[in-house]
């Protein structure tokens, strides 16, 4: 029912935890099952430098921030703005139908983090 690549992520997850002297933290919760998702990255020049996940979510919810962590690393945040759930589950080649709305956890945590950072720098 898990392809390999979930069970991969999931098996052994990337980037858990949290960033050393991070400045840009997001949580969310998901609405549909009230699992929770929190980002942290630091973030130079515009430039995501490292990022971490830690979640109270699923094994979908841990596959999918460990592959979404996987595709915003060293990447420009208006590129990481970019990225979507569906990205992601394409990228995992796949998720059950009833997990889709975990794979949003991550997306919507990148987000977060970004806007955090945003905001921190108008500060
Ligand atoms: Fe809540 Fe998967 S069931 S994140």
């Amino acid at each position: 029912m898990y392809t390999e690549r979930v069970m991969d992520h999931f098996n052994n997850p990337r980037n858990m935890g949290e960033v050393d002297h991070f400045n840009a933290e997001g949580t969310v919760g998901n609405a549909k099952c009230g699992d929770i998702m929190r980002i942290t990255m630091r973030i130079e020049d515009g430039v995501i430098q490292d990022v971490k996940f830690k979640t109270f979510g699923c094994g979908a919810a841990v596959a999918t921030s460990s592959m979404a962590t996987e595709m915003v690393k060293g990447k420009p945040v208006e590129e990481a703005l970019k990225l979507t759930n569906s990205a992601v589950v394409e990228a995992l080649e796949g998720l059950p139908p009833a997990k889709i709305h975990c794979s949003v956890l991550a997306e919507e945590a990148v987000k977060a983090a970004i806007d955090d950072y945003q905001k921190r720098r108008q500060g």
